[in-house]
């Protein structure tokens, strides 16, 4: 089976993807780490905790703590389109206590289990890069003991969805993204904001997604229903690329991490991010001709099988 260490900051689409990799067959889930980003580290930790009480795995997989803060600079938070609290703000007088959390931190965690299981890890990374990068730089030989690492982050048309040309993720923290992206020599695979736009599922899909009778379904329609407002308004519309849909971005990066034929189509350029700059901080580049002189080069995700990522989205909730 393929064992998976999952970084979140436990929005609606990371709630989804926690979700999808739970339903999946042959998927053993080590641990998720938790770290600032949609909202505060605290609250992310107690969705996680939500998210897995909803699948019956309260207990079963242990959750992480980790960076409160990007490596420079004051956090962002995504409460326009997650909710407030992360997850819609669906009120939950049942949610899990946070001593549930592991005393243990998400960095140590992190590189504990990889060490543990060298070759075997496969890091799905959905969030603000924080943790992996103060991982890598307390222990540098982590990306070489990874079997992969799955980024949802980044943009490939400088299109931005926080800012004029930065993605969220990366956004949330440059200097983190640009220590990734520069530090894990590992098979690395991105699902960058505008493939996710292209790919997006339809509200069709959506609608009988969420209408299957399981109490999964019921907790996602709950915590889902704030951003599928927020996806209809105008400036959403926009930011979305081709217009509104169904897009759960962090899914895509965890469906390849799951299927290793989910992939069909990748471009594989050395990539980065932008540090400085008026409107591209936090901006991915792609560095198609050779300039940076870099030889580790990432999968860039073109083109994935649709209908199997359907078919695990509608696993994910049954
Ligand atoms: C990313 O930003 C977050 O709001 C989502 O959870 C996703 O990880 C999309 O840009
Ligand atoms: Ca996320």
């Amino acid at each position: 089976s393929k064992k998976l260490l999952v970084d979140v900051d436990c929005g609606v689409d990371d709630a989804q993807a926690i979700m999808l990799a739970l339903a999946a067959p042959n998927v053993q889930l080590l641990g998720i780490t938790c770290v600032h980003g949609n909202t505060t580290v605290e609250n992310v930790c107690k969705n996680t905790l939500r998210v897995l009480q909803a699948c019956n795995k309260l207990e079963v997989i242990p959750v992480f703590k980790g960076a409160a803060k990007p490596i420079l600079g004051n956090t962002i938070n995504a409460g326009g389109f997650h909710g407030h609290d992360g997850l819609g703000d669906a009120p939950d007088s049942n949610a899990p206590d946070l001593d549930l959390v592991q005393k243990e931190g998400a960095v140590s965690a992190m590189i504990r289990i990889v060490n543990e299981n060298p070759g075997e890890v496969s890091l799905v990374a959905t969030a603000p890069l924080t943790n992996l990068a103060l991982a890598v730089r307390l222990d540098p030989s982590l990306p070489s003991k990874l079997r992969g690492l799955y980024i949802m982050g980044g943009n490939t048309e400088s299109r931005g969805n926080t800012t004029v040309c930065g993605e969220f993720n990366f956004a949330a923290d440059p200097e983190a993204a640009y220590v990734v992206l520069n530090d894990y020599h590992c098979p690395t695979y991105l699902a960058c904001w505008e493939f996710t736009c292209y790919s997006k599922l339809s509200w069709e899909f959506c609608d009988a997604w969420l209408a299957q009778d399981t109490d999964k379904a019921r907790f996602m329609a709950r915590i889902f229903r704030h951003s599928i407002e927020a996806s209809q308004t105008e400036h959403y519309e926009k930011e979305f690329v081709t217009g509104s849909g169904l897009i759960s971005c962090d899914s895509y990066a965890m469906a390849a991490a799951v299927d290793d034929s989910f992939i069909l189509e990748s471009d594989r350029y050395p990539v980065s991010v932008e540090l400085t700059g008026t409107h591209t901080r936090g901006m991915m580049v792609v560095d198609t001709v050779g300039f940076m002189k870099k030889t580790h080069k990432a999968f860039i995700m073109k083109k994935v099988d649709l209908k199997k990522f359907e078919e695990m989205m509608m696993a994910a909730l049954k």
